[in-house]
């Protein structure tokens, strides 16, 4: 694909993502009810737009973590391999905590980050992304929030990039190659 001749057409506007962010924070907060002080762990970066929304909406005690590891590069095709390029400043063990991403495409890679960090024993964990492309899975990932489930299509805005452009996006856009 190329990089640069491409546009975007709007798929989810910026008023639908806040309505459900808000609904989706009132499920969190009722989920999490009696935690201490949840650690919200965000995957960098596609998810720092939506947690930094999400978060705004949770009515409980919150710390914000974030892990960065490696999937796309600048292509549009998955790569299995994932790699943690920054680990999570806290300690989860014993702690409730709520893993936050962008998108769940064929979800190796939160199997592989669930798989990590399940093994630093938190008491609960669970998993809320913005977007899911059920189409696409290829490996079994629980995920009990998720905002929006959409096509298989490439997408961009609110956090998430085409090759780390894009990410200021309001909305949620889908990418149009045009020859
Ligand atoms: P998975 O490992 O195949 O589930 O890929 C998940 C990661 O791929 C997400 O964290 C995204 O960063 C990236 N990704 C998947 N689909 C898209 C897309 O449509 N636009 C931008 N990034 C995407
Ligand atoms: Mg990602």
């Amino acid at each position: 694909m190329d990089h640069s001749n491409y546009e975007t057409e709007e798929l989810i506007s910026a008023k639908s993502i806040a309505a459900r962010v808000e609904t989706l924070a009132n499920e969190i907060t009722e989920f999490y009810g009696d935690t201490e002080k949840l650690v919200v762990v965000g995957l960098l970066r596609g998810s720092f737009v939506f947690i930094a929304d999400l978060v705004r909406e949770l009515k409980m005690p919150v710390e914000v973590d974030f892990l960065e590891v490696s999937s796309y590069g600048n292509s549009t095709e998955s790569s299995r391999e994932v790699r943690i390029l920054k680990d999570i400043r806290g300690e989860i063990k014993d702690r409730d905590v709520l893993l936050v991403e962008d998108i769940i495409d064929t979800g190796y890679t939160m199997h592989h980050v669930q798989n990590m960090l399940q093994s630093r024993g938190p008491k609960k964990m669970e998993v809320c992304a913005l977007l899911d492309k059920p189409s696409r899975r290829e490996v079994d990932v629980n995920v009990r929030w998720i905002g929006f489930e959409i096509p298989d299509e490439f997408v961009v805005g609110y956090g998430i990039d085409y090759a780390q452009r894009n990410r200021n996006l309001p909305y949620i856009g889908k990418i149009r190659q045009l020859t």
